[in-house]
């Protein structure tokens, strides 16, 4: 039987202050003991990442990063490598979310700066790679546009995405491992994908993943849903027997909502 994983990600919200009285709001709302029946991840913009980290410290809830850069430290400018993110207990990252790839389903920024973000799946499977030397848990993001949808090329994005990211991993390697199916369509646009078709998806990247590392590594594997999940709709996509919870971020930023969607789970 896996184990829950509902992991809020804050994208670029909340200072450093409001981070803290987040985390303390929704500490006070759920009361994880460290046998609870689901896990809880909170990834915070990099700048809360301490103050996050020291305010969780004595719970069960872990924290995350965002992204991550695959070097160990050198001239580049701007990222943070995983060693950083050790310090600071960082137990998993986001690697591939749709925008960080420069994929947006409501185009918030102009298209001549999508280059800007451009996670490539080659990049991903560095970033992957990093993580997993580090004793990070990698949540490998995938998902296709309305786009891509439309036009019958659901399966081979993912497969894609899937492929290219997990590119030249050994069983041996993976570890406790995460895949977020977040179709781009439904992120942030109150378009939750249908339960049934979200496991559908989530039923094929576990077996992509068998296929790749093995039946038991399929099985142990933790595939979660997200786009647009809210207390409303998280008890029916989390009951779909390949759906092992959700990546949650608008929903997230409110502690009551949040606590909403973990109790749900
Ligand atoms: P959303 O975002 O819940 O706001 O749709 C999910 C995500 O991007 O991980």
């Amino acid at each position: 039987m896996r184990k829950r994983l509902v992991v809020a990600n804050w994208k670029m919200n909340f200072t450093s202050a409001q981070a803290a009285a987040a985390v303390e709001g929704f500490v006070r709302l759920v009361d994880l003991k460290a046998d609870a029946d689901v896990d809880v991840v909170i990834c915070p913009p990099f700048l809360s990442l301490p103050k996050v980290s020291e305010l969780l410290r004595n719970t069960s809830i872990r924290v995350g990063a965002q992204t991550v850069f695959w070097m160990e430290y050198g001239a580049y400018t701007g990222q943070v490598s995983p060693t950083m993110l050790n310090e600071f207990r960082v137990a998993y990252a986001l690697v591939g979310h749709s925008e960080t790839r420069g994929r947006f389903g409501k185009l918030e920024v102009p298209v001549s700066t999508l280059g800007y973000f451009a996670e490539s799946d080659e990049t991903v499977n560095l970033k992957v790679r990093a993580l997993l030397f580090h004793a990070i848990h990698p949540i490998l993001c995938v998902g296709e546009t309305a786009e891509e949808r439309d036009r019958g090329e659901t399966e081979v994005v993912v497969r894609r995405q899937l492929t290219g990211g997990l590119a030249g991993l050994d069983v041996s390697e993976i570890g406790e491992f995460c895949i977020a199916y977040e179709p781009v369509w439904a992120i942030g646009t109150g378009n939750t994908c249908d339960a049934a078709e979200a496991n559908r998806m989530a039923e094929m990247i576990r077996s992509l993943f068998a296929d790749q590392f093995g039946t038991e590594a399929g099985e142990s594997l933790r595939v979660l849903y997200g786009g647009s999940v809210r207390s409303s709709n998280s008890a029916e996509l989390f009951s779909q027997p390949h759906i092992d919870g959700g990546l949650v971020g608008g929903a997230s930023l409110d502690p009551q909502e949040f606590s909403r969607i973990v109790v749900s789970s």
